[in-house]
Formats: C-alpha cells, sequence, structure tokens
C-alpha cells in the first residue's frame, strides 16, 4: 500500500486521489492505472515520463551515471565477473556458487549446436544480405524446430527456451557472418569459453588451426557483459510487448532484434563507426558538430546521448579503456580512435551538448574495439543483439513469473469525427 498520495484537480469534477509509489531506488511513481476507469488516459509518446512495468533486474540512475545488474554495478561486473556468470546473476537474481555457476555453463555449453535443417535455411537468403536480416529470419524461425518446449505458461518451458536461445545465439550470429563472407560454417566447441567459442565460429577455417587471441576473448567477454541488459530500452520493451500476447520466446527474441536493428537504439555502433570514418580526421570534426546542431539536417552524432543517461554512460567509460588495451596490447594503432577521442573532447566542451547532457553512450566506441578485433560493422549490432539477448529473455521470464497482461496503449485520438461514406468509384 502506497503511503503517499497525488491528488488530480479536473475543473468541475471531485479530484481523483492516485497512490504514489516508490521502488527500492529511483524516482517515485504516479500509479495512474485507475483513470481509465474514471474517464482519464495519460498522454506520453515514447513513454518518456511512463513506467511500463516493476522489474528487480536493472536499474539505471541516468543523472549519476550508475548502471546496477540485480545491484551489481556494471563496472564491478565488467572486470571481475564474466559474462556467462553476468547472464546467470540477470536469470536468476543472485551470484552463482561455484556448483551453480558450473551446471550453468555445462547446460549453456551442451546446447550451443542448432538443427543441421536450418543450415538450408540461411541458402534461401542471398550472400549480401545484412546480417541482422538474416540474424532476425533465423531466429524467429527457431520456433518451427524447437516447438517441443513452447508453451508460455509452463515454467519449465520457458526455462528451456532461455537455454536453448542463450546457447545458441553465438551460433547463429557467427553462421551469419561466415554466410555473408561465403565462408563453411563452423560447429561450436564445448571446449572453449562462450566468447572463445563466438570467436572460433567467426574466425576459424578448416584450412588451419586457430589460436583464440586471450586479449580478444577477454575483450569479447567484457563487450558481452556491457550489452547483456538495459532495464526496458526499446528492443526490450518491445520484447515485453510480443510477450504480453503469449508469442512464443523466440518470436519475441526476434522481435527485440527488429528493434535494436534501428540507428537511433543498436544500430548506433555501425552508424557511429561509419560517422567516424566519414569525419576521417580531426580538422573535419567542426564541420560535423555543426550539422549535428542543425536541427535542418537529420545528421546525429552518432554514439552520443541517450534517453535516460544525462551523464556519462558507464558502459562507456569501461569501452573506452577496453579500446586503449585492445589497441596497446594487440600494438594496433587506429587513427579513428583519435577523432573519437578528439569529438568526445570538444562535444563535451560545446555548450549545445553540455546544455542537452549528451554524452557518449555504449556504441561510441565498442564500434573501434570490433573493428580492432578483425569484426565487419555489419556485425556490430548483430554482436550486440547476441549479448542482449539474456536481458530480453530475463524480462521476458520476469514478465511470465509475475503474470502476463497483455500490452495495449490507448492513444489521442485527432481523426475525422464519424461521417457518411460515399463512394467515388462505385459502378
Ligand atoms: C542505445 O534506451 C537504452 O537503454 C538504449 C541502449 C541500450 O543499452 O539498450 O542504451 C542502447 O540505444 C544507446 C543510444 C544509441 N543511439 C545513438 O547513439 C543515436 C544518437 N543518439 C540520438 O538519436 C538520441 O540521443 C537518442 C535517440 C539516443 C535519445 O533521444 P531522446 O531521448 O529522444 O532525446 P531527444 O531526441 O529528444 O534529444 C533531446 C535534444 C534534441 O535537441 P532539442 O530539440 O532539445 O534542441 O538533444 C538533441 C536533440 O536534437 N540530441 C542530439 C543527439 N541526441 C539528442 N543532437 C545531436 N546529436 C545527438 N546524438
Amino acid at each position: 500500500m502506497a503511503d503517499k498520495k497525488a491528488t488530480l484537480t479536473l475543473p468541475g469534477e471531485a479530484p481523483i486521489e492516485l497512490d504514489v509509489l516508490k521502488g527500492t531506488l529511483g524516482q517515485e511513481e504516479i500509479d495512474v492505472r485507475s483513470l481509465g476507469s474514471q474517464g482519464y488516459f495519460t498522454f506520453d509518446p515514447g513513454f518518456t515520463s511512463t513506467a511500463s512495468c516493476e522489474s528487480k533486474i536493472t536499474y539505471i540512475d541516468g543523472d549519476e551515471g550508475i548502471l546496477l545488474h540485480r545491484g551489481f554495478p556494471i563496472d564491478q561486473l565488467a572486470l571481475h565477473s564474466n559474462y556467462l556468470e553476468v547472464c546467470y546473476i540477470l536469470l536468476n537474481g543472485e551470484a552463482p556458487t561455484k556448483a551453480q555457476f558450473e551446471e550453468f555453463r555445462t547446460i549453456v555449453t551442451r546446447h550451443t549446436m542448432i538443427h543441421e535443417q536450418i543450415h538450408h535455411l540461411f541458402r534461401g537468403f542471398r550472400r549480401d544480405s545484412h546480417p541482422m536480416a538474416v540474424m532476425c529470419g533465423v531466429t524467429g524461425a527457431l520456433a518451427a524446430f524447437y516447438h517441443d518446449a513452447m508453451d508460455v505458461n509452463i515454467e519449465r518451458h520457458r526455462e528451456i527456451a532461455a537455454f536453448r536461445l542463450l546457447s545458441k545465439m553465438p551460433t547463429v550470429a557467427a553462421m551469419c557472418y561466415k554466410y555473408s563472407i561465403g565462408q563453411p560454417f563452423v560447429y561450436p566447441r564445448n571446449d572453449l569459453s562462450y566468447a572463445g567459442n563466438f570467436l572460433n565460429m567467426m574466425f576459424s577455417t578448416p584450412c588451419e588451426e586457430y589460436v583464440v587471441n586471450p586479449i580478444l576473448e577477454r575483450a569479447m567477454d567484457r563487450i558481452l557483459i556491457l550489452h547483456a541488459d538495459h532495464e526496458q530500452n526499446a528492443s526490450t520493451s518491445t520484447v515485453r510487448t510480443a510477450g504480453s500476447s503469449g508469442a512464443n520466446p523466440f518470436a519475441c527474441i526476434a522481435a527485440g532484434i527488429a528493434s535494436l536493428w534501428g540507428p537511433a537504439h543498436g544500430g548506433a555502433n555501425e552508424a557511429c563507426l561509419r560517422m567516424l570514418e566519414e569525419i576521417s580526421n580531426v580538422e573535419h570534426i567542426p564541420e560535423f558538430l555543426k550539422r549535428a546542431k542543425d536541427k535542418n539536417d537529420s545528421f546525429r552524432l552518432m554514439g552520443f546521448g541517450h534517453r535516460v543517461y544525462k551523464n556519462y554512460d558507464p558502459r562507456a567509460t569501461v569501452m573506452r579503456e577496453t579500446c586503449h588495451e585492445v589497441l596497446n596490447e594487440l600494438g594496433m594503432k587506429d587513427d579513428l580512435l583519435e577523432v573519437a577521442m578528439e569529438l568526445e573532447h570538444i562535444a563535451l566542451n560545446d555548450p549545445y551538448f553540455i546544455e542537452r547532457k549528451l554524452y557518449p553512450n555504449v556504441d561510441f566506441y565498442s564500434g573501434i574495439i570490433l573493428k580492432a578485433m578483425g569484426i565487419p560493422s555489419s556485425m556490430f549490432t548483430v554482436i550486440f543483439a547476441m549479448a542482449r539477448t539474456v536481458g530480453w529473455i530475463a524480462h521476458w521470464k520476469e514478465m511470465h513469473d509475475d503474470g502476463v497482461k497483455i500490452a495495449r496503449p490507448r492513444q489521442l485520438y485527432t481523426g475525422y469525427d464519424k461521417r457518411d461514406f460515399k463512394s467515388e468509384t462505385a459502378e
């Protein structure tokens, strides 16, 4: 029961009392659920001021630049944990014991192969298809192969589907890449880590032994951690909305992949690298900043700004450090990193960005690392989707565990009033 009330006073009407809800952390929230029955809706396109659900998975403080997964700060997880352990934490709520983690890792490792028939599914795509289009299609099609455990009302089915998705997404992601370059698919290997297995499926060939570089393996694992979950972002909200109708988990994750692809969301990493390449050197930065501020120009500074963070995205901080580490350890120099660092420096001192609290987000540096690892920009969002699958599943499971109510927003109708139809085309 809320111990605080808000009173909504409308002209000529009795005041409406609304509960004010308080979570563990974060701002208080006015419970408007009863408004519909009293003849009113709230209006909030883009949900800038609307909480769509209650959740215990992830908390973001946008003003302080804080990101917690089940209470654990993202920088601590990125530096001291590993992606599969973070998956366990997101899905189960607590850090695993050694025994729990070994059991979890064994289950995930032993379900990485996909049905052999799915190899033929890839053949239906053009080789030059964008890998995200292939990943979205293949993920949705998994429902045609794993229908033995798809009753979302059965908890054990939800658990099996979760493991299948977590295990098989790296395999599907790597197959999207191999198919796009005309190389044979590489089967998963159970002796490798989650990140190492992905890199092996991406880069090994039948012609010679491929040894996973531990620097790249650690960097990939950290990138996966940093992209694992981010509360009710556009793609997670899409997964929850799709799941609210009772849709099967593969369809829900495919919907999340589709939403993530947008350049305003997960597609920003690919767009950011393209932008840095277009800027190409620091002398061109002022011209691009001018375009970013021009309301008549649709150009945005990709990798900058965020709906929630009005401070530095804590993931960008870790990503920038990892960027330097990877390039230094690989003995690589990347001119784009120089451009990115200078762009960040200039933008963070520019009144336009300061007034609007626009800071680098998770996508600003990730592209530079992925490029240094030999991954083409068309695969950046595929990797984001692979990493975020655990977050999507965690929210999908939480929604079912808490009791699903179909998502059905209302609208402000500004179209025609009722009018009679007279056909102009009738014979
Ligand atoms: C992700 O939600 C999540 O959690 C997402 C994510 C996750 O992990 O799931 O964190 C991943 O999607 C990160 C964001 C990646 N996208 C980009 O980097 C694309 C560039 N960023 C912008 O498109 C934008 O910042 C958004 C979409 C991210 C946020 O947009 P909002 O919250 O709707 O803010 P807005 O568009 O209302 O902008 C407020 C003002 C506007 O100017 P004014 O009208 O006030 O004059 O800031 C300006 C905008 O024009 N602005 C930018 C800008 N971002 C906002 N101006 C220039 N460049 C930018 N990048």
